[in-house]
């Protein structure tokens, strides 16, 4: 079975579990499982505001025309629910057709909203109330299925949440989006990447037991401070394992405590090394490090993407993992075709097509020789020129 968006169901298909509206307070089944769909019902599921379904059969026979067989009529409990419930959230996640841009930017205020009740800032928090655990699920449901998955939005969305003051919990939700991109990516699947958000959006809780003079402090801090700051990830930790009738997976409590792990083995609070660190903190260090270099701080200037993607893959290998850089660097492509880059021979170039090694493209050389074009990925002439960054110069931004 798959996970179909409602834009892209058509007739015939049938619906592998049951249908219900999305609302708390109204809550109705509206059509059940083995129900064979007809233009009417789609549009009746569209206009009930439904995302997506899940249809029996897999990939290449939905995207087919779908055959009508007898059994769906009459055995639709051949699917039970348990094993569509399982293989569900086992395979590959494919993310639904982007929702309207007026139902994500609801989505975020709400995930902002409720954070902000979460987080509360200065006081400290020694268990999530069941209440705040449906809000964090929801809001990780809602990235998951609504926000996450267009890089476009994701990257707009990202330097708007840039300009509030208040920093932590809007970190938290950056990260959370950025991680759920990077997610994708690696092919998690459905379960794996809602374990990924919802670690991603409680990654620092353990900082509201943490002095918040320590927290915002603009200056260095002494290694007394430095060693309070690394309780953090074994406090947030603490204050999962004790939430919620201890139901947050052992994923979930991984991402939280080895966050700051570091590939070397250099990171807290245990140093352990390499694919030690499991994946889920792996994902989440770099959105980590990525959101707070290129965010607005009362102490520094925001990095450019491409200076924050050139510090983490320069520190791939002792603070990242290889895997996950990658799949960042495809997700958030620090060059897209316009940029105009400094090359390490001397030269400025624009970028005029990306290539699978994003940080190889096709550039046009400007000034000097200007209009010779470069594929940094395969001319061998070049093989040891590369970008060195984005060119901050006075050359048009886009040259014919
Ligand atoms: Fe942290």
């Amino acid at each position: 079975m798959i996970i179909v968006p409602v834009d892209n169901l058509k007739e015939g298909m049938v619906l592998a579990r049951d249908v219900a509206t999305t609302s708390a307070t109204d809550y109705r089944t509206l059509l059940i499982r083995g129900t064979f769909l007809t233009a009417e019902m789609i549009s009746m599921l569209r206009k009930k505001g439904i995302k997506s379904v899940t249809i029996i059969g897999d990939k290449q026979a939905v995207m087919a025309k779908p055959e009508i067989r007898e059994e769906h009529i009459n055995h639709p409990e051949a699917v039970t629910p348990e094993e569509s419930q399982k293989e569900q959230e086992e395979s590959v996640y494919i993310p639904p057709a982007p929702a309207a841009d007026e139902v994500r930017n609801q989505h975020i205020g709400k995930a902002l909203t409720e954070l902000n009740d979460i987080f509360s800032e200065h006081e400290e928090i020694k268990e999530l109330s069941q209440e705040a655990v449906k809000k964090v699920n929801d809001i990780a449901d809602d990235i998951l299925v609504d926000i996450g998955n267009d890089s476009t939005y994701l990257g707009n969305q990202m330097i708007a949440l840039q300009n509030y003051d208040d920093y932590t919990y809007k970190h938290c939700l950056r990260v959370a989006m950025l991680a759920t991109s990077v997610a994708a990516q690696l092919g998690l699947s459905k379960r794996d990447s809602k374990e990924v958000i919802v670690a991603a959006l409680l990654h620092d809780i353990g900082k509201s037991s943490i002095d918040h003079d320590i927290i915002i402090k603009p200056s260095k801090l002494t290694d007394e401070e430095f060693n309070e700051i690394k309780r953090h990830p074994f406090i947030g930790y603490n204050i999962l394992k004790n939430s919620a009738d201890g139901d947050f997976s052992g994923n979930i409590l991984s991402g939280v405590l080895f966050h700051h792990e570091k590939y070397d083995g250099s990171g807290y609070p245990t140093g352990i090394t390499g694919k030690d660190i499991p994946l889920i903190a792996r994902i989440i260090a770099v959105c980590d490090v990525f959101d707070a270099l290129t965010s607005n701080r009362p102490y520094r200037k925001p990095w450019s993407v491409a200076e924050a993607e050139e510090y983490i893959l320069g520190s791939c290998g002792s603070h990242f993992d290889f895997d996950v850089t990658s799949a960042f660097m495809r997700a958030f492509n620090p060059y897209p075709v316009g940029t105009m880059v400094s090359l390490s021979d001397g030269r400025h170039a624009i970028v005029i097509q990306t290539n699978q090694t994003v940080l190889r493209p096709v550039v046009r050389i400007q000034g000097q020789n200007s209009g010779e074009e470069i594929d940094l990925s395969t001319d061998f002439r070049f093989l040891s020129v590369m970008v060195t960054g984005v060119y901050g110069g006075d050359y048009p931004r886009y040259a014919d």
